[in-house]
């Protein structure tokens, strides 16, 4: 018998479960109201992120997709042996195609270890995947960027590239980023790299467009989060109480989201036994999505023990794919 060439694990279940609850109870009792952007992304969230991807305002996808379609050989070819591949938050895995195939041109198979927190999104990309690339073995696991973190610890055979694309580091501040990428950069080995998508500073039309589309798609990826309240914790969120709203803070170079509350109004959440009181024009912050100057990243990779050894762009400069390369002399 032969090994199979796919396997997806999942981290514990229940617990994760009980970190919702607990997650949505400190949130909703904060000041100002929060909500964690890492719950949008069940079944249904993931799918209407794929959406988003494809929407004409959401240039960020087609950005990136054209850089790694332009590029992948020029970034793989900065790794003199062979290389496993990892990805922190997988997802479709659709860009990371490119990588794959500029891999397998220079060697005879690949081991891609992805990481998301939907199993729907995992199980889906893996298939296609290993029907399309047949000299892929695949490792999937069901869990946070934390978990994927933990996972790298310990000597690797190979080199490792670690994909973190779409700029999924854009939901973390450029504080958190440096704490995030710290601790990967602990994991790893001198011969390891990073390839990390990062949006840029933009007009804030066009960012607040990208992030309120004219089909309504990111509202209802937005709103699907109390949709998720509302089923697996028994809240009682009437969704048309609440309407999206995208606005760029051009101080801290991000896009916020917000869950408008229409009206003074009071929801209930079954299982945490909470009752949240919203006032007329209240928000619930459900995400944040940093933009970045070029000379901002630079400096995040050096406050967290890495340098930028190569930038690429797109045509239009609206985002960047920077390679991340650990920095061995201590100067911090
Ligand atoms: C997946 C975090 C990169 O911030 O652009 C898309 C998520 N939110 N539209 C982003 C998102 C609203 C996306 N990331």
């Amino acid at each position: 018998m032969t090994e199979p060439r796919i396997r997806v694990v999942a981290t514990d279940g229940d617990a994760r479960r009980e970190t919702f609850a607990e997650d949505v109870r400190r949130g909703l009792t904060s000041t100002p109201k929060t909500l964690p952007c890492v719950y949008f992304y069940d079944a249904k969230g993931s799918q209407l992120f794929e959406a988003i991807c494809e929407l004409p305002e959401y240039y960020l996808t087609r950005a990136e997709a054209e850089i790694l379609a332009a590029s992948a050989s020029d970034i793989v070819s900065e790794f003199d042996g062979p290389v496993t591949l990892v990805e922190l938050g997988s997802g479709s895995a659709t860009k990371t195609r490119h990588v794959i195939e500029a891999i397998l041109a220079r060697q005879d198979t690949l081991h891609y270890r992805p990481i998301d927190i939907s199993r729907a999104a995992l199980d889906d990309s893996a298939g296609a995947l290993s029907v399309d690339f047949p000299r892929l073995t695949i490792d999937g696991i069901e869990g946070e960027y934390a978990e994927g973190i933990r996972r790298l610890r310990g000597e690797a055979e190979k080199a490792r590239l670690i994909l973190f694309l779409g700029s999924n580091i854009g939901n973390m501040s450029p504080d958190e980023a440096v704490v995030f990428l710290s601790a990967i950069r602990a994991n790893v080995s001198v011969r390891d790299a990073m390839l990390i998508g990062m949006d840029l500073r933009k007009d804030a039309d066009v960012l607040e467009r990208a992030y309120d589309d004219s089909q309504g798609i990111t509202a209802a990826f937005n709103m699907n989060v109390l949709e998720r309240v509302n089923r697996e914790l028994r809240g009682d969120f009437e969704l048309g109480a609440f309407r999206h709203a995208a606005r760029y803070d051009d101080v801290e170079g991000r896009v916020e989201m917000h869950l408008v509350s229409r009206e003074a109004q009071t929801a209930r959440v079954a299982v945490l036994g909470l009752e949240v009181e919203f006032a007329e024009g209240e928000t619930i912050h459900t995400e944040n999505s940093y933009k970045y100057a070029t000379d901002q990243i630079d400096d995040i990779a050096r406050r967290a023990g890495w340098e930028v050894r190569r930038r690429w762009l797109d045509g239009r400069q609206q985002f960047s794919v920077n390679l991340f390369a650990p920095v061995t002399t201590p100067g911090r």
